[in-house]
């Protein structure tokens, strides 16, 4: 917990909101975000490259809600994409094309046209073929693409192996041995133009070895191409910083950042971030209210309104979330099974009909029927990962900014889950 969420009263507030008030508000599950809490990450970015050439490329996946790409676009971010609908979004919210770089191994010839035709920064390019694919596309075009090409500096990043992306068998980046030959490939060719270079190793990275490491690699590469007369204007060298959930300590934003640009051993070029999880994750809260208690004759359960489909990551990676009592009152009467004095250990479930569908095991919580909890760290990789299963519509977003509420998403409904389907004669 920080400034931003905190008990007031015995009541968890989001800012100066109470969380139960947002709950009666606009009902449960629901991802509440506070603005403060945005801009104080990004500040911490923004503070740390002063002095810096310097583009703070927030990576839209791990949160594209609008208001959220909207508030970091009037902080002067830019914007790490992986797909055109990001694309889409980010102009919707009012972010600058001229400051988008497109990540990705897949990128279509559609998405490479709408990137092209909105001017945008640079092309992270994965792949021998995506270089040839984007000479011709931009050639059709009469444009001249910018590009880079996406590095896999074969480093360790010491995270869960579904979000490491810089080993040699991750599909991420041209392999290192072969990067500076592709770059003489992409300087021959008439319609790219060379700007930088780039890698990215991982998400929820807990040390700043391994991005030394990455840099360090990047470096050779980088007086490589110098000595052949390819100068790069700019580095870029991804996102990973991780968040605390439970009890990681990852480096403070300052100290990684001060980390690279030691590392950079004072190079010039414009550095470009791509973080993601490190500026939205401690920034939004899922809320929930519990439906069920159900004692069990090994384990008691709670079930709540939240479920796998509005938060993956407990299932698909076996993630931690801390998940805490909307009200910290002792409880007013006993439930069966449980003791209102006395916290019990639960296991927080959805309703969804997977045993995967869990949001938290043994948890010790004063609860009942209809207690609210608030499920931590839930802003990045959340609502962004959500999906309809079981025919779930989607939960909504709620941004806090002080003593104000904003709706920032509604509440999917069922009509408009269904609204593209056709029965057949
Ligand atoms: N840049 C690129 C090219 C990426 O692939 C990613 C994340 C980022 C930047 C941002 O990384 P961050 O700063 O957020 O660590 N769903 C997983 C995380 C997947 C990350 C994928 N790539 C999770 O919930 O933990």
């Amino acid at each position: 917990m920080d400034d931003h969420f905190n008990y007031q009263n015995k009541q968890l507030h989001v800012e100066q909101v109470a969380l139960a008030d947002i709950a009666a508000l606009h009902g449960t599950p629901c991802y509440v975000y506070s603005r403060a809490a945005l801009t104080t990450g990004f500040r911490q970015f923004s503070d740390a490259l002063q002095g810096r050439d310097h583009l703070i490329c927030y990576a839209v996946k791990a949160n594209s809600n609008l208001a959220i790409l909207n508030v970091f676009a009037r902080l002067g971010a830019g914007f790490d994409i992986v797909s055109g609908g990001e694309l889409q979004r980010v102009l919707a919210a009012g972010g600058d094309a001229r400051k988008v770089v497109f990540s990705g191994v897949g990128k279509t010839v559609a998405e490479l046209r709408m990137a092209l035709e909105a001017n945008i920064l640079c092309f992270n390019v994965e792949s021998a073929a995506e270089l040839d694919r984007l000479n011709e596309v931009a050639g059709s075009m009469g444009k001249v693409a910018a590009i880079s090409l996406r590095v896999n500096p074969d480093v360790d990043a010491k995270t869960h192996p579904y979000i490491s992306t810089g080993l040699k068998q991750n599909k991420f980046g041209v392999a290192y041995t072969e990067a500076v030959a592709l770059y003489r490939k992409a300087h021959a060719m008439p319609n790219l133009r060379i700007t930088g270079m780039d890698c990215h190793i991982g998400s929820q990275l807990t040390e700043t070895s391994p991005f030394i490491a990455a840099v360090e690699k990047v470096l050779v590469l980088v007086d490589a191409l110098a000595d052949e007369g390819i100068a790069l204007e700019h580095l870029d060298l991804g996102g990973g910083l991780g968040i605390c959930y439970q009890d990681e300590a990852p480096p403070a934003i300052a100290d990684y950042i001060a980390a690279l640009l030691g590392a950079l051993q004072g190079r010039t070029q414009k550095l470009i971030l791509e973080p993601g999880r490190v500026l939205v994750g401690n920034a939004g809260v899922l809320l929930t209210r519990v439906e069920y208690i159900k004692p069990g004759e090994e384990k008691n359960f709670a079930i709540v309104d939240a479920a796998m489909n509005d938060l993956m990551r407990p299932a698909l990676y076996d993630a931690y979330h801390d998940i805490l009592p909307v009200d910290n009152n002792p409880l007013p009467q006993a439930c069966e099974g449980t003791s209102a004095k006395t916290p019990s250990i639960f296991e927080i479930v959805g309703p969804i009909c997977e045993t995967g569908d869990f949001i938290g095991h043994a948890r010790e919580l004063a609860i009942a029927p209809f207690s609210l909890l608030a499920v931590m760290s839930a802003g990045a990789y959340g609502m962004s990962m959500s999906s309809n299963y079981n025919t779930r519509p989607r939960a909504a977003e709620v941004m806090v900014d002080g003593k104000t509420v904003h709706l920032v998403r509604e509440r999917e409904t069922v009509q408009q889950l269904i609204a593209g389907e056709k029965i057949i004669a």
